[in-house]
C-alpha cells in the first residue's frame, strides 16, 4: 500500500518534524537534491483554482529533476468516470498524484483506488502541505518551536483544522479565535484530539489572544471555491460584517510583538489590512515561498528517494 498524506492522522510527530527539517535542509542546499527525482512523473488534477500549489509542485518536480503533469479536472474524463477508474489508470503512469478536489470524500476514493502515493493539495477539510510550510516557516524564524505560541484568527476553515492537527502533533501551542465555523471543514474526532494533547485552546477576546503571540495567522473568511459563487454572496456578505472586528490590523497588533502569517491568497482590507501585509512583521510571502521546499520534502519523503 502506499503512503499518502490526506491529513496528519497516520503521521507521527517525527515524521512530521523530520519533513520539516528536510525542507529547511533542502532550502539551504537546493544542489544537493538536483537529480533527486529524475525521471519520476507527478500528476497534479485540480477541481479547484490555485498559484501557490500549482507553481510549487510543479517546479519542485523539475528542480528536483522530475516531471509535473496539470490536469484540469474539467478537461479529463474524471468529469465522467468513476474516480477510482481514472485513478487505476493514471497511477500505472505516473509516480505520484497531487490533487485538489472539493470533497474529502473524493480524495479519499482516490487514495483508496492508487497504486502511487496521493498528497491532499488542499480539500474542504484540510490543506495539510500548507501547514508544514507554516510550521517551517516559525522554525527558520525562531529556530526551534520549543515554546512558541501560534494564533489563528478567522473563520474556522480547513487551513485551521491542519494548523490544529501539526500543532498538537508537534507540542506547539495553538489558540483560535474562530466567532464561524464552515461547516464542512468540520472534523470533531480532530478537535477532540487536539483537545487531549493540551496545546489546543480557543479564546473570544481577540486583543488578549494576540498579547503573547509569537505568531499571528489569519485566511481567508470565504473558501476559494465560493468566493465568487453568486449563490454564496449572501452568507458572504454576513460573514463580513461578523469577521470585520476580528481584521489582523496595526490596532489589533498594537501591543504584540508577532509576526503575521497568511496563506494566501490575501484578501486586504477584509481578514487583514494592506498596511500590516506591507509591515516589517509580516512574513507572508517567505511562508509563501517556502511552499516550494516543503513540497520537495514531501515529494522526497512519499518517493523513498530519501
Ligand atoms: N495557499 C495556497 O494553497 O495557495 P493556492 O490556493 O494559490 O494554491
Amino acid at each position: 500500500m502506499p503512503r499518502h498524506l490526506i491529513n496528519f492522522k497516520n503521521w507521527s510527530r517525527e515524521e512530521l518534524l523530520k519533513i520539516i527539517d528536510k525542507s529547511i535542509e533542502i532550502k539551504k542546499n537546493p544542489e544537493k537534491y538536483r537529480n533527486a527525482l529524475e525521471g519520476k512523473s507527478l500528476a497534479m488534477i485540480f477541481q479547484k483554482t490555485s498559484t501557490r500549489t500549482r507553481v510549487s509542485f510543479e517546479v519542485a518536480m523539475t528542480q528536483l529533476g522530475g516531471h509535473a503533469i496539470y490536469l484540469d479536472w474539467r478537461t479529463t474524463q474524471f468529469v465522467l468516470a468513476d474516480i477510482r477508474d481514472e485513478v487505476r489508470y493514471l497511477s500505472r503512469n505516473v509516480d505520484c498524484i497531487m490533487a485538489r478536489l472539493l470533497k474529502n470524500a473524493d480524495l479519499q476514493l482516490m487514495a483508496d483506488a492508487s497504486l502511487v502515493p496521493v498528497i491532499n493539495g488542499c480539500d474542504e477539510k484540510y490543506h495539510p502541505c500548507q501547514a508544514i510550510t507554516d510550521l517551517m516557516t516559525m522554525k527558520e524564524k525562531k529556530g526551534s518551536l520549543e515554546g512558541i505560541k501560534l494564533v489563528y484568527i478567522g473563520v474556522h476553515n480547513n487551513v485551521c483544522n491542519s494548523l490544529i492537527e501539526i500543532c498538537s502533533k508537534l507540542g506547539v501551542e495553538i489558540t483560535t479565535v474562530t466567532p464561524l465555523t464552515h461547516e464542512p471543514a468540520l472534523d470533531q474526532e480532530l478537535l477532540d484530539e487536539a483537545k487531549r494533547s493540551g496545546f489546543y485552546k480557543t479564546e473570544t477576546d481577540v486583543k488578549k489572544a494576540v498579547k503573547d503571540a509569537d505568531f499571528v495567522y489569519t485566511d481567508t473568511w470565504v473558501d476559494m471555491e465560493l468566493f465568487l459563487d453568486p449563490k454564496f454572496k449572501e452568507e458572504k456578505e454576513k460573514r463580513i460584517r461578523l469577521m470585520m472586528p476580528y481584521q489582523v490590523n496595526s490596532q489589533l497588533l498594537a501591543e504584540s510583538e508577532a509576526y503575521v502569517m497568511h496563506d494566501m491568497p490575501i484578501h486586504r482590507g477584509y481578514e487583514i489590512s494592506g498596511e500590516v501585509v506591507e509591515s516589517p512583521r509580516s512574513i507572508i510571502y517567505e511562508q509563501a515561498e517556502n511552499r516550494l521546499y516543503t513540497a520537495k520534502a514531501i515529494l522526497l519523503t512519499l518517493l523513498s528517494a530519501e
